[in-house]
């Protein structure tokens, strides 16, 4: 196998789709049961789709939105599965003009369930479109040109819309407004993702062993995509350096030819907290600086390594900007200057810091029962 074909575009750990991920289809999940966590977004929508289906009406239109990989597109599906109805798949890039977005609507049946991924791509133009069609369910539209054009209200079926987004920030006001229920997808647990992989293995039929699997799922950035692309990657170093089951030593021997140290950190990754260590010498920092410096874009380090990197409790963001937390100086072999935490304000910012210190000390407890 030659891995020279990815570059940094295509890196392995990237969680955006590849065309080595097309086999994913048939990995999807099509009921609650195979879909593992997110426990909170799937009690709430279960409950949601009950109480729509005893009233017999169309679902609230859902918003979700998280990082790539995560399971937006599965999830659509599995919720137009449950209520028994049709799901109508399109992005928002490729709906160019609002005529278009009219007839897909007209065209809808009731409670059926139209998905727009990556819906922040929406031009505006047809946004304004769905506006109506969200609240009121009908359509203006517009006939004729100049003094004699007049406007028409057609009405539409109660269809539910399902958008999905990596940057929810992106979105419109009157857009975000319009959903009944916002649903933001959280990076996967380990033993979250040890589940899917148990199940993607059989699915696929590859050997693996407990200690493979868990140590696949800890190194996979929180992100099942990566984890199922990093379990066929590790199934051709089982066929080829051992004796075809994927266990610690075949695991640990391939992630490390790919680079990804054992949190799951790859190279960039890397770069990006020995940039803020010894330029910043830890931080704060803003995002533009860290970008200029590392050689990265300010949105791919926001949506793509900083989400983990925060979740590991490596990076926080404090008011002044980010640093680097005490692991991630252990992390990276580097002495963490005196007074750090003082002087960096970690433990006093406000934002999602605490959570992803959580989140770290639950790391290190599970890597420590391992
Ligand atoms: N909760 C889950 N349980 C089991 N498998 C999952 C889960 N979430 C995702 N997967 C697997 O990961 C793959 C990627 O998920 P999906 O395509 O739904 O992600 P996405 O959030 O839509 O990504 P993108 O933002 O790139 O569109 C799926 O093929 C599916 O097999
Ligand atoms: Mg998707």
């Amino acid at each position: 196998m030659d891995f020279s074909e990815f570059d940094q575009d295509d890196r392995i750990i990237g969680r955006e789709r590849l065309t080595e991920d097309r086999d994913e289809n048939g990995l999807r999940p099509v009921c609650w049961e195979d879909y593992a966590g997110q426990t909170r977004v799937k009690e709430n929508l279960k409950i949601f789709i009950e109480a729509a289906a005893r009233r017999e009406e169309s679902l609230d239109h859902v918003l979700l939105y998280g990082p790539p990989g995560l399971g937006k597109t599965t999830l659509a599906g599995i919720i137009a599965a449950e209520m028994g109805v049709n799901l109508r798949i399109t992005t928002g890039p490729a709906i160019e003009k609002p005529g278009e977005l009219a007839a897909i609507l007209t065209n809808m049946n009731a409670r059926e369930v139209l998905f727009i991924d990556e819906i922040h791509r929406l031009n505006r133009s047809v946004e304004e479109i769905l506006y109506p069609a969200m609240e009121d369910y009908c359509l203006d539209i517009m006939i004729g040109k100049g003094p004699s054009a007049r406007s028409i209200r057609l009405d539409l079926p109660k269809f539910t819309l399902i958008g999905a987004t990596t940057r929810a920030g992106l979105l419109s006001a009157p857009l975000r407004d319009r959903f009944g229920m916002i649903h933001r997808l959280e990076l996967y647990e380990p033993e979250e993702l040890i589940r899917i992989l148990r199940r993607d293995a059989g699915i696929l039929n590859i050997e693996i062993d407990e200690e493979g699997l868990e140590t696949i799922a800890t190194r996979s950035r929180g992100t099942p995509r990566i984890a199922i692309r990093l379990l066929k990657r590790m199934r051709d170093f089982a066929q080829i350096k051992g004796s075809g089951v994927i266990d610690q030593r075949i695991a640990d021997f391939g992630l490390n030819a790919l680079e990804i140290d054992e949190r799951g950190l790859d190279a960039t990754d890397r770069r990006i907290l020995l940039n803020m260590a010894e330029m910043f010498s830890g931080g704060p920092v803003g995002l533009d600086t860290l970008a200029a410096c590392t050689g990265e874009d300010p949105v791919t380090i926001e949506d793509v390594y900083e989400p983990f990197l925060m979740q590991i409790g490596f990076i926080a963001k404090t008011p002044r900007g980010r640093v680097l937390t005490v692991p991630a100086w252990q992390h990276i072999g580097l002495p963490c200057p005196e007074n750090y935490d003082r002087r960096t304000a970690i433990s006093d910012s406000t934002d999602a810091t605490g959570e992803s210190m959580k989140d770290n000390q639950r790391q290190i407890q599970i890597d420590s029962e391992s």
